[in-house]
């Protein structure tokens, strides 16, 4: 069989082992060929194409990034763009198509293979918003990097007495906020999947440095919101693909906390770090692990369906169903993070 492999949407650590693992089953369990796309279905249109052999994955399980290059490029917003991926599935004499992304990515999956094209995905975002998989592709090193950096300023927000406000990324749901905030044992956390009330940090925040401790990190996600109808009004200004370009809810958090309390405040935004540098292992075996089992899965002739992580197991879920869904963080989880703060 010939293959096209693609990675689209915000990069992500874990990628490279993906792809890793799609070139090596490919071409050593079933002699297939594998024909990568640069910058995800850009590439697909463009005919931008990088055949893949053994010595392209050599030594890139551990690097982050991925070796093929991505971009938020969706052919079924563009004129002409399904048309194009057709014409060079046609030129490429491609027999399926391996496409790794986040919800953007999967719901392009969706219109191509409804167009007639044989397709397997597999899951990545930092966010783990997408639906119908425990986790997906670069998750579980964003949560270590903004772990890592919540330990990081706790020490030096007690040393200076200080408030010191985390932002993180999560635009449609808060699953970084929340893991990292609980292990990082964050005081206030705040997600998209439960709006906050300003008045009740503020209450909680004055109670805690009079009677506890003089020092507080609060995380925040960058999808967050107030609660409708409470003491803080937000707007945001979004981008073409729901990427926050103007007023972060860190900014407005951090400004209305020292407003309001007259605490030293400082604000942390992680941003892009947290999708940059080495995969954690867990990623490396996810990756691995959906790499593998995409290509198996072509190879019987599935089409129309994600790789998906459910408990132990990895299995194929229909693309039709998680496609357009956000995966939200569950209120038993939320519960932690409040109860621990
Ligand atoms: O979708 C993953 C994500 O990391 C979001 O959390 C974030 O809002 C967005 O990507 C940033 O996108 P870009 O890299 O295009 O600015």
């Amino acid at each position: 069989m010939r293959i096209g492999l693609l990675t689209g949407g915000g990069d992500c650590p874990g990628l490279n082992a993906a792809i890793r693992a799609v070139v090596k089953q490919g071409m050593g369990e079933y002699g297939h060929t594998i024909i990568g796309f640069r910058n995800g279905w850009k590439g697909v249109v463009d005919g931008d194409i990088i055949p893949l052999g053994r010595q392209d994955i050599r030594n890139v399980l551990p690097v982050g990034g991925t070796l093929l290059g991505t971009a938020r490029f969706h052919p079924h917003a563009s004129d002409g763009g399904i048309d194009a991926v057709l014409a060079t599935v046609e030129a490429e004499r491609l027999d399926a198509m391996i496409c790794i992304g986040g919800d953007g990515t999967l719901h392009a999956a969706s219109k191509v293979a409804d167009a007639g094209v044989n397709i397997v995905a597999i899951p990545k975002t930092i966010d783990n918003d997408v639906e119908g998989t425990d986790l997906s592709i670069g998750f579980h090193t964003a949560v270590n990097i903004a772990t890592e950096a919540i330990d990081r300023v706790h020490t030096t927000a007690e040393s200076h007495n200080r408030v010191m406000v985390v932002e993180v990324m999560g635009r449609h749901a808060g699953w970084i906020a929340v893991n990292a905030g609980i292990a990082g044992g964050a005081e206030v956390v705040l997600a998209p999947e439960d709006p906050f009330d300003m008045d009740a940090i503020e209450k909680f925040l004055r109670h805690r440095h009079r009677a506890h401790a003089n020092f507080s990190i609060v995380v925040v996600a960058e999808g967050a919101v107030p609660r409708e109808g409470g003491s803080m009004e937000f707007t945001q200004e979004l981008g073409k693909y729901g990427e926050i370009i103007a007023g972060s809810i860190g900014e407005r958090v951090s400004a209305e906390i020292a407003r309001r309390t007259g605490f030293d405040t400082r604000l942390t935004v992680l941003g892009h770090v947290q999708r940059g540098g080495e995969p954690t292992p867990t990623d490396r075996i996810l990756g691995s692990r959906f790499g593998v089992a995409a290509v198996d899965a072509i190879s019987r002739g599935e089409s129309k369906v994600m790789t998906a992580l459910r408990g132990e197991s990895v299995v194929l879920v229909p693309l039709d169903e998680i496609a357009g869904k956000v995966k939200h963080v569950p209120a038993e989880l939320l519960r932690v993070a409040h109860a621990l703060s």
